[in-house]
């Protein structure tokens, strides 16, 4: 496994590699690597031949009072996990080359970043477009692949890359989850072991959306007066949304149709964490 550390030579690396014919896949992670992003790069392998993997604690898609500086790293644990998955290459930028002195170009996609945690991260997703398009320049990937874990990340990237024409299959992998249901997250870690347990609720309370959706329940209003109550019925929590919208634009809707993301974020204790299901009608 090659781990570079300069735009340059990733670039040289991936020039060559796409010229000796190999078909290349990015997973762009912020680093302390678990097994959802094992999976991603999983899944990358098995569309691509050479796996590169980017680490990379992007400080412009956090907000000036979330927890960039806390944030968890590991390089080294994550070097060996990424060398267990037969990571080809793991590109480490800096962050005075990713943003020299004078930076100041941005990204933005315009509607879908206006809802859902667009909405309580103002700026976050600019800072997501940004550093991906950045990314993408540095390591020239064929593919990328994300989680959907991060529903909206995943409609903002596909988004950008079918706007600015990015010649970029974008793949999304399906959430991986603890065995008691909890969606894996890097800040997970932070939680304490009551937290955890009331962590759940996010998992409980889209499995009671499936349940409603699946008997006939049509009211956005009253899956989310159910949802609401449930996460309330556990400690330390506090909704920031619940969200039933269209899987496309990200746009609330009253009444549900046939295809209908939940999105829900909560802060157990200080954590915030997120997750989703979409509730489709069987053909
Ligand atoms: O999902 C993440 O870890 C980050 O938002 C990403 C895509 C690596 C950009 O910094």
């Amino acid at each position: 496994m090659e781990v570079i550390e300069t735009v340059a030579q990733m670039q040289q690396r991936a020039e060559a590699l796409r010229m000796a014919g190999h078909v290349l896949s990015l997973v762009p992670t912020m680093g302390f690597l678990h097994e959802g992003h094992l999976e991603l790069m999983r899944v990358a392998r098995k569309h691509s031949d050479r796996v590169i993997i980017s680490i990379f604690v992007n400080p412009i898609q956090f907000g000036p009072t979330e927890d960039y500086d806390a944030y968890p790293r590991d390089t080294e644990g994550d070097l060996e996990k990424a060398r267990r998955v037969g990571v080809d290459v793991v590109f480490l930028p800096r962050e005075q080359e990713m943003y020299p002195t004078g930076f100041q170009t941005e990204v933005r996609v315009k509607e879908v970043t206006q809802h859902l945690c667009g909405l309580s991260r103002p700026g976050h997703f600019e800072g997501v477009t940004t550093v991906v398009a950045k990314l993408f320049h540095m390591t020239k990937p064929h593919l990328a692949v994300f989680g959907q874990k991060d529903y909206q990340q995943l409609t903002v990237i596909s988004r950008m890359v079918k706007d600015l024409s990015m010649d970029i299959r974008v793949l999304g992998v399906p959430t991986v989850r603890d065995p008691d249901g909890l969606a894996m997250s890097s800040r997970n870690k932070y939680l304490t072991t009551d937290e955890r347990v009331s962590a759940l609720s996010l998992k409980k309370s889209l499995n009671l959306a499936e349940e409603m959706f699946k008997k006939g329940e049509g009211s956005a209003p009253g899956i989310k007066r159910a949802i609401t109550d449930l996460i309330e019925s556990h400690p330390h929590t506090e909704i920031d949304y619940i969200s039933i919208c269209d899987p496309v634009t990200l746009e609330e809707v009253k009444r549900l149709g046939d295809e209908n993301l939940v999105a829900l974020a909560v802060r157990v204790g200080k954590t915030r964490l997120i997750d989703n299901c979409l509730l489709r009608v069987k053909q």
